[in-house]
C-alpha cells in the first residue's frame, strides 16, 4: 500500500507515533529544502559543532544551506520517532558513512537512510530492517555514456543498447538510484563496485518511460527494491532487506 500525503513539520510527533497494522513498515519523507529556509537557524542549532564546521567548509552557499536543512530536518524527524528532543537524537555514521541510531545499547530499533540531490532531500525510516534510499536529477552530468563502464554490469550494458538514445539519461539515472539504494541499504556505499550489481529497470528497459512504482521482491535476492514516484527531473529508489514492507510516502512541508 502506498499513501502519499503532505504533513506539516510540526505535526510529526503524532504522525510518527500513529498505530501501525504491520510490523514491517517503511516511512519515506521528501523535503523541498528551500521551503525550510525560514527555519535555517533553528535547524542549524540542532547540529553538533563538528558537523556545522564540516558544513562551513562546503564551497557553495546553496550546498551549505541545503545540507544544514537536510541534516537538521533529519534529526527533527527522528526525534519524533524516538520521542526525544531533536538535539538528543543519537544519529551516528559508521566508518563507511552509513547513518545509524545508537540506541538500545547498539541494537537498532529503527533503520535510517538519507539522500540529497540539489534542493530535494529524502529520508527513509524503517521498522522493517536495513534500508537505503537515493534520489538524483536526470540532468546530472554523470548520467551520460561516460558512466557506462564504471556503473553498468555486462547484462545492463546489453539492456542499454535497447534503450532509445534520448531516453538513456533517464534510464541511466534510474539504474543508478536503484543501485545506490541497494549499496546504501547494504552499508557498502561505493566500497562495493556498482558494476557488480544487476539492478537496471527490467519491465520497461526498452522505453524507460513508465517506471513501475511497485516492489520488486525478487529483483536482487534477499532485497526488496522499488522506484519512487517523483516529479521530473528527479528519480529515486528505495531498497530494504527482506520482504516488501508497508510503505508510506510523505511530503514534509514547513508552513511557518
Ligand atoms: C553512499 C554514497 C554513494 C552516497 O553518495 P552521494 O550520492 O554523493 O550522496 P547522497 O546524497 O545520495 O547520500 C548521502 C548520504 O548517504 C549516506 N551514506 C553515506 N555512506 C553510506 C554508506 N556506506 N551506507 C549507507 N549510507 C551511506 C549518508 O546518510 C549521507 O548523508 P550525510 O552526508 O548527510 O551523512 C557515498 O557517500 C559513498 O559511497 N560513501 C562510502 C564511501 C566508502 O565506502 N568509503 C570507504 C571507507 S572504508
Amino acid at each position: 500500500m502506498v499513501v502519499a500525503s503532505r504533513l506539516d513539520f510540526d505535526d510529526l510527533p503524532w504522525f510518527a507515533a500513529r498505530p501501525r497494522a504491520a510490523a514491517a513498515w517503511l516511512d519515506i519523507y521528501r523535503l523541498e529544502l528551500e521551503s525550510f529556509a525560514g527555519r535555517l537557524r533553528e535547524l542549524a542549532a540542532l547540529l553538533a559543532a563538528s558537523e556545522r564546521d564540516g558544513i562551513r567548509r562546503l564551497r557553495s552557499p546553496d550546498d551549505r544551506r541545503r545540507t544544514t536543512i537536510a541534516r537538521g530536518a533529519a534529526l527533527h524527524i527522528l526525534g519524533a520517532y524516538l520521542r526525544v528532543p531533536a538535539e538528543a537524537v543519537p544519529l551516528r555514521r559508521d566508518r563507511r558513512g552509513r547513518p545509524y541510531l545508537a540506541v538500545n545499547g547498539g541494537a537498532p530499533c529503527l533503520h535510517v537512510s538519507t539522500a540529497r540531490a540539489g534542493a530535494v532531500s529524502a529520508l527513509a525510516v524503517s521498522g522493517a530492517g536495513p534500508v537505503g534510499i537515493d534520489v538524483e536529477t536526470v540532468a546530472d552530468r554523470r548520467f551520460s555514456e561516460r558512466v557506462v563502464p564504471v556503473m553498468l554490469s555486462t547484462p545492463e550494458r546489453a539492456a542499454l543498447s535497447d534503450v532509445a538514445r534520448r531516453q538513456r539519461p533517464n534510464w541511466l539515472a534510474r539504474t543508478w538510484v536503484r543501485k545506490e539504494a541497494l549499496l546504501k541499504a547494504d552499508g557498502s556505499g561505493l566500497s562495493l563496485d556498482p558494476a557488480t550489481i544487476d539492478a537496471a529497470p527490467v519491465a520497461c528497459s526498452a522505453s524507460a518511460e513508465e517506471p513501475a512504482f511497485a516492489w520488486e521482491a525478487a529483483r536482487v535476492p534477499g532485497w526488496s527494491l522499488r522506484e519512487m514516484a517523483m516529479a521530473e527531473p528527479w528519480v529515486g529508489a528505495v531498497a530494504v532487506c527482506g520482504a516488501p514492507p508497508v510503505l508510506t510516502t510523505t511530503e514534509l512541508v514547513a508552513d511557518r
